[in-house]
């Protein structure tokens, strides 16, 4: 009962993460779209494409009641400067009041490590931007008995530089990367075991901070999550919201995700 009242009255987060997808002509029809869609006890992020973020990021200060707020999915954590190519922490100031930091696209395909999260962790938090640290193990971890491992120390090392007083800032998002819908031979992760792993990360925290300390951040889950199988993680699992990736580039399926979210109440 005490688990029911704790999922089911808390303001959630969805977040969509389009990724390397959409031309910004193709990504401004969609945010159009998108900006129409009703929530009032979700917090509807979008995880906008580099190309487009300055674009998205205007549209959504100036598209009268939006309902979507604006995330970076990568940036540098040096604030400007001599670094070619990249994109610092505070070129985005006014664009992003959300960055995703550590997402396993980028731990696998960049080799971002621990360090780089810690330091785009309390990048993020110099300039106000609240940092969605993503953590979660692979599918070799797993199989290897290690997950727990991974995951802590992942939470561990992004919360390095972290002062109490900011935690609150910090949202966690638990998604191995063998569950992503797109990954090679995807599992769908019970939401039994999503519960689990959410547990450990919410330990992980209290361990560094108390028990207070782990009540003030979200945690969420990400991993093929679509409209069909969104209200048993959100029961089961008690994750504070969810990140999508492949079923929140359509309007309709993201409308169908969000619309079962506002159900829990
Ligand atoms: P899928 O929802 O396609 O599994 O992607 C999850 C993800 O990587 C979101 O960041």
């Amino acid at each position: 009962m005490f688990l029911y009242a704790y999922v089911y009255n808390r303001f959630m987060l969805l977040v969509a993460n389009w990724k390397m997808n959409f031309t910004v002509t193709e990504a401004v029809r969609n945010f159009k779209k998108f900006s129409k869609l009703e929530s009032k006890n979700t917090e509807v992020i979008i995880a906008a494409p580099q190309v487009s973020l300055a674009t998205l990021g205007e549209l959504a200060k100036t598209t009268e009641n939006c309902p979507l707020k604006i995330a970076a999915q990568n940036f540098d954590f040096h604030p400007n400067g001599a670094r070619t190519g990249e994109t610092g922490i505070a070129q985005i100031i006014d664009l992003a009041p959300y960055a995703l930091v550590g997402h396993s696209e980028r731990r696998m395909y960049y080799h971002e490590h621990d360090k780089d999260c810690a330091q785009k962790v309390a990048a993020a938090l110099s300039v106000k931007i609240r940092p969605i640290l993503c953590v979660g193990e692979t599918a070799l971890e797993r199989e290897r008995g290690h997950a727990e491992l991974v995951v802590r120390t992942q939470v561990a090392a992004g919360l390095a530089g972290v002062p109490s007083n900011r935690l609150g800032e910090v949202i966690i998002a638990y998604e191995p990367s063998w569950a992503l819908s797109t990954a090679t031979n995807a599992k769908l992760c019970d939401p039994r075991e999503a519960k689990r792993m959410l547990g450990i990360v919410r330990d992980e925290i209290k361990a560094l901070f108390g028990a207070v300390g782990a009540r003030k951040v979200a945690v969420l889950y990400g991993g093929s999550v679509d409209s069909d199988n969104v209200t048993s993680y959100a029961r089961t699992s008690e994750a504070e919201g969810f990140l999508v990736g492949g079923a929140s580039l359509n309007v309709y399926s993201f409308r169908d995700i969000l619309d079962k979210m506002e159900l829990l109440k």
